[in-house]
């Protein structure tokens, strides 16, 4: 009875152990879906929202800054930043369920407790990126810019040698995302055009062209130039 008793202890105490580690696998998961945005991947702030625009509130949770207490992480998880008066924090009261609001809550607790679990953690559980058009515009400068131009005129500087066909001005593409997922990876010679445009399928992985994709079609707001 005893030894039976010592048993059930141990397994409850098993118990405990996994469920706590399945909360922060749910807060990492949550995380990564709602926050990495603002808050960057790991938490430093980094995240794209306040990158690309000016001004916006520090948003590093690394440190605690004014929730210090998990009730008072909990507290802004639930209505937003400053008492729900920052239209740049988000209440997720009615988004997440409770479960998820106590799981994330526990994983920007552990952020600050044991930093190096909680990146370990985030590593863990980070689902594979997906495209986006700041990397985009990145991979498009060191890559495409030299033949089509920096802003997609078909202007840039490798432009002088390439005249038959010319690099195709790409703010005045319409070509559709399967067309262009094939011109990019296959080059022009997989669409039966000018093998002057190259493939990428070897120096781009398919999110990337993804991402530059995301990119071109921002470019097509950009057709003001006079010809
Ligand atoms: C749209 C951007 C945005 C998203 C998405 C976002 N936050 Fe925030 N969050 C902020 C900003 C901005 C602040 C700082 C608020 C302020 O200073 O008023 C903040 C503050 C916080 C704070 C308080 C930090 C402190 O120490 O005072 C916590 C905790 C927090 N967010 C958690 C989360 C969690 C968890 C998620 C995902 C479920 C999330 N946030 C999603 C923008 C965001
Ligand atoms: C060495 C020069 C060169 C480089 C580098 C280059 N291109 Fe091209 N690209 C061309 C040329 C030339 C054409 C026109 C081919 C034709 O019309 O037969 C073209 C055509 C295209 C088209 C077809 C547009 C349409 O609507 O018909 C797309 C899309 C394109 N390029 C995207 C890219 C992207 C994205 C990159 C970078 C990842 C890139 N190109 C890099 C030369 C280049």
């Amino acid at each position: 009875m005893r030894q039976w008793l010592i048993g059930l202890c141990v397994l409850m105490g098993l118990g405990n152990v996994a469920q706590a580690s399945d909360a922060l696998q749910l807060g990492a998961e949550t995380y990564h879906e709602r926050c990495t945005i603002c808050h960057g991947a790991s938490g430093y702030g980094d995240g794209l929202l306040p990158m690309y625009m000016g001004n916006y509130p520090n948003t590093a949770l690394v440190r605690a800054r004014s929730a210090t207490t998990i009730d008072e992480i909990r507290h802004v998880v639930e209505v937003g930043g400053s008492e729900g008066g920052s239209v740049h924090s988000p209440p997720w009261r009615d988004e997440l369920s409770a479960e998820e609001i106590d799981a994330v809550t526990q994983l920007v607790a552990l952020l600050r407790d044991d930093r190096d679990a909680a990146f370990a953690l985030l590593d863990e559980t980070r689902p594979p990126s997906v495209a986006n058009p700041v990397e985009g515009r990145v991979l498009f400068k060191t890559y495409c810019a030299r033949c089509h131009g920096e802003q997609g005129h078909g202007d840039g500087r490798m432009a002088k040698v390439y005249q038959d066909p010319p690099p195709f001005p790409l703010v005045y593409s319409v070509m559709p995302a399967a067309y262009l997922t094939n011109i990019i990876s296959g080059g022009g010679g997989a669409v039966s055009r000018s093998e002057i445009m190259p493939a990428f399928s070897e120096q781009l992985t398919e999110t990337q062209i993804q991402s530059v994709i995301l990119h071109l079609y921002s470019m097509r707001h950009l057709r003001t130039r006079q010809y």
